[in-house]
């Protein structure tokens, strides 16, 4: 289908839904210069999860797991939410009941306005003590390395899910609810690998969705979707978006 009536029917469908969801990849912040992790220029063609996002690295290495987030944290400070980002947070204040679902921890979707967000992976900007479970906002960069928690001594970690660890179910249960009874779902910037958020875009078709999707690439997503556009985040959300006219 046609880029042009793609997004004309997709637009068509977010205007008759009465409960629409987004999930968001790391492809949304791409444009805003956040790396990817999978592909030629992803972070994990770079560097090792293994070594840096596992509990067992974290347990064996804390001091280079944390100068890994530092890094990351350091090159997200300057960086701005871009025209994707605020095309959803514009599309949320349209719409009655409008979830926003990210794997993405750069926080980027909350700058940009947006609000009814669950954070599926954690977000970079908080810290998780690893005696206490207290969990705190903390923007320091660089962070002290190793933090410690001011309430109980122990040593602070990111408050990201890493692999193989489960998601906290009721941040998962509330995503997996808005996908089950939304009327549309569309899905940007991911590469449908990771679960469970990859299984997201089939549990809405079996309920009855209607899944878009956007990316310039075909992903496992692509077969669940009734409609692929295939094109960067910026260009396709901003026509989408019900204030547009264009189309
Ligand atoms: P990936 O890096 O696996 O996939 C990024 C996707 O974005 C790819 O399908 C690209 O084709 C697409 N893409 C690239 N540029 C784009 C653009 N301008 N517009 C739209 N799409 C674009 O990232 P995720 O699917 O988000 O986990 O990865 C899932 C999880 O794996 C991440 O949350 C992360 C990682 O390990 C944690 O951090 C815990
Ligand atoms: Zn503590």
């Amino acid at each position: 289908m046609a880029l042009h009536s793609g997004t004309a029917k997709a637009k068509d469908y977010l205007k008759a839904a009465q409960s629409a969801v987004v999930l968001t990849g790391a492809g949304i912040s791409a444009e805003s210069g956040v790396p990817v992790f999978r592909g030629k220029e992803g972070l994990w063609n770079n560097y090792r999860p293994e070594e840096l996002a596992t509990p067992e690295a974290f347990m064996r290495d804390p001091e280079l797991v944390w100068s890994w987030y530092n890094m990351r944290r350091e090159k997200l400070e300057s960086i701005e939410p871009n025209d994707a980002h605020g095309a959803l947070a514009t599309l949320e204040e349209s719409l009655d009941d409008f979830t926003l679902i990210t794997q993405n921890v750069d926080g980027l979707h909350r700058k940009a306005g947006s609000r009814n967000i669950l954070e599926l992976h954690g977000n970079i900007w908080k810290v998780r003590c690893t005696g206490c479970g207290k969990i705190e906002r903390n923007c320091d960069i660089p962070i002290d390395i190793p933090p410690y928690c001011d309430k109980c001594g122990k040593i602070l970690r990111p408050h990201i899910v890493w692999f193989g660890e489960m998601l906290d179910p009721e941040i998962f249960g509330n995503a997996d609810a808005a996908v089950r009874k939304c009327d549309i779902l569309i899905v940007i910037g991911t590469s449908g690998v990771v679960q469970p958020a990859a299984s997201m875009a089939r549990t809405a078709k079996d309920a009855g969705a209607y899944v878009v999707e956007i990316n310039p690439q075909v992903t496992p997503i692509s077969d669940a979707a009734d409609l692929s556009l295939r094109g960067k985040a910026t260009e396709i959300v901003s026509i989408i978006s019900l204030f547009d006219t264009e189309v």
